[in-house]
């Protein structure tokens, strides 16, 4: 009885946040993301990696799909959706230098706080879709992680235009697509569910070759694929 009275519960307060969050739309849902509504008693790192609680066990987290991308000491990376700059403060010494952005001023703020050691690491407050501060073919390789369950399928999309336009050709870009799988309950507008074939579609029209290396599990399709 206890048990689905905490189910029932639990639903309950995802179908309030789905529907608060067709009410905002999607770009206030992400920019309120860091005072994270669902349940406020979590704190800012177990609102970006499920069940880490401390800066120590934050930093130390060394899972990124960047390592697919075999970074370089001679390459130019470009991350979309650092967030508190988790990944920067592993990969900067591998990598020439890396580029971070994120739609949330208040992450950028604590991503400038906790790597401001590291003067190879820059970040700033994007638009939410565009890289229109980066020239073209300025970078080697580039990826997005654990961002786009938070957006319109159309943000992907200007998204991957803007990511073809500033890799160097040659360059590489990983990206974690949420599988419909997992997400199809979410409205389109809300978050970019799509099909293993979408995923296909919408990168062949930018691509001649996409690897697939870093594979689908059931949450993402981590889709990689070369300029
Ligand atoms: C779950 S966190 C992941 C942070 C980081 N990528 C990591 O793996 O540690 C999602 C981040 O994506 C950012 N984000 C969501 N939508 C975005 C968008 N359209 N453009 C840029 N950043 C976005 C959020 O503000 C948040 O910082």
């Amino acid at each position: 009885m206890l048990k689905k009275l905490i189910e029932i519960s639990f639903y309950l307060r995802k179908l309030k946040y789905y529907l608060v969050a067709r009410r905002k739309g999607w770009k206030r849902t992400v920019l309120d993301y860091y005072r994270w509504e669902l349940d406020d008693s979590r704190c800012k790192y177990s609102k970006i990696c499920d069940g880490v609680t401390t800066e120590e066990e934050f930093s130390a987290l060394e899972s990124s799909t960047v390592w697919y991308l075999n970074p370089q000491s001679s390459d130019i990376c470009l991350n979309i959706g650092c967030g508190i700059g988790r990944v920067e403060k592993l990969l900067h010494s591998k990598v020439k230098e890396i580029h971070s952005v994120d739609i949330s001023e208040a992450m950028i703020d604590d991503a400038r706080e906790r790597n401001k050691e590291l003067d190879n690491v820059h970040f700033y407050a994007n638009d939410g879709q565009s890289l229109k501060m980066f020239e073209d073919n300025f970078f080697d390789i580039a990826f997005a992680e654990l961002v786009f369950q938070h957006v319109p399928k159309s943000v992907v999309e200007d998204y991957v235009a803007e990511v073809f336009r500033v890799l160097k050709p040659g360059g590489r870009f990983i990206s974690q697509i949420p599988t419909k799988g997992k997400y199809k309950h979410m409205p389109k507008e809300l978050c970019a569910w799509m099909t293993r074939e979408e995923v296909d579609e919408l990168f062949s029209s930018f691509s001649g070759k996409d690897y697939n290396s870093g594979g689908t599990n059931e949450w993402y399709h981590c889709p990689i694929v070369i300029k």
